[in-house]
């Protein structure tokens, strides 16, 4: 069922932006019937942390801009801003968003915040990701970031998705990082990936919940159990998600922090919604 993502490259002649905050799209690929990945040009201002989000989208039919909040999927060092998005069909936003094209704009609110940040840590021996779906986003910044690599020994990224094909931006995103030229060294043996479906046949499968309820995953890598004072961890998915991955990371004796007061864990929602 995996497909080949459609990519298309940069012209070098670009539209000049008129919307208000506008950027240029880059680059687009599309990954599945629901997934998607672009890159837009960066506000020369925009500073930000990796794993942090932005406000974008496109200007509705109304006149008004329609905007929504997206994880920035590029490191903070990037020169161009990535961001990893579903398509939903009747959505207001990406009903629209997954048509652009290169060379179209998009609005970018360039106010970045976020609790997926190294600061809203206290310092520790391993650092685990913990994501489904396109909560994959603010981990796709910050596995590129140098200092997950200075701060953590073991860097661990756990994904899950229903199907294969859901994985394949996450997969590619891993195996470039080896030989990155700018990262490559730092990430070194650091980051294991450890990818899993729930709907169809795979390597690995299962829950998140379930293989770190079970000690599956400390199992597999021959890793301790998470304890509080070595592991840290982010979560990023569906509420229900984060509610479960939270009773469990509690379980192990974390606690939740935030940026003004750092502790072993946090949770970003990837979306408003129901959704499953
Ligand atoms: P909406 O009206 O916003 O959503 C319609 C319904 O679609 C929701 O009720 C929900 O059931 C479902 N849905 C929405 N987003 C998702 C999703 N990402 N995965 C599965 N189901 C979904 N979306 C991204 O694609 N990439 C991101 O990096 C991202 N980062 C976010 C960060 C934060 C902090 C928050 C709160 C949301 C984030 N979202 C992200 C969700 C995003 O803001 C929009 O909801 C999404 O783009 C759909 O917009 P829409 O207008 O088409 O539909
Ligand atoms: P499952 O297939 O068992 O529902 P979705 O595509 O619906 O957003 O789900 C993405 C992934 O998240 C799926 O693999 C799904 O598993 C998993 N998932 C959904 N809800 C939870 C939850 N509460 N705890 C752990 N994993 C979840």
């Amino acid at each position: 069922m995996t497909k080949v993502p459609v990519m298309t490259e940069a012209s070098p002649i670009k539209a000049k932006p008129h919307l208000p905050d506008a950027q240029t799209v880059t680059q687009v690929t599309h990954w599945t019937d629901r997934l998607f990945s672009f890159r837009v040009t960066r506000p020369r201002t925009l500073r930000f942390r990796s794993g942090e989000f932005v406000m974008i989208g496109l200007m509705g039919d109304n006149g008004k801009p329609l905007l929504r909040a997206y994880s920035i999927a590029s490191p903070a060092w990037d020169e161009e801003l990535e961001f990893y998005s579903i398509k939903v069909p009747d959505g207001p936003l990406t009903s629209k968003l997954q048509h652009i094209l290169v060379g179209d704009e998009i609005i970018l609110r360039p106010k970045p915040v976020g609790t997926l940040v190294h600061d809203a840590l206290l310092p520790g021996k391993r650092l685990w990701f913990l994501a489904t779906g396109t909560g994959l986003a603010p981990f796709a910044s910050l596995m590129r970031e140098p200092e997950t690599y200075e701060k953590y020994d073991r860097v661990i990224m756990m994904h899950t998705c229903r199907e294969v094909a859901e994985l394949e931006y996450g997969q590619k995103l891993v195996e470039s990082l080896k030989d990155d030229p700018l990262i490559g060294d730092l990430v070194g043996d650091k980051l294991v990936y450890y990818p899993t479906t729930t709907r169809e046949a795979f390597h690995h499968m299962g829950r998140v919940t379930d293989n770190l309820a079970s000690g599956k995953v400390f199992a597999d890598l021959g890793l301790p159990a998470m304890n509080p004072g070595e592991d840290r961890a982010m979560v990023c998915g569906s509420l229900a998600f984060n509610v479960d991955v939270k009773a469990i990371l509690e379980g192990f004796g974390l606690r939740e922090g935030a940026n003004s007061d750092p502790k072993e864990f946090v949770v970003e929602k990837a979306f408003v919604g129901d959704g499953i």
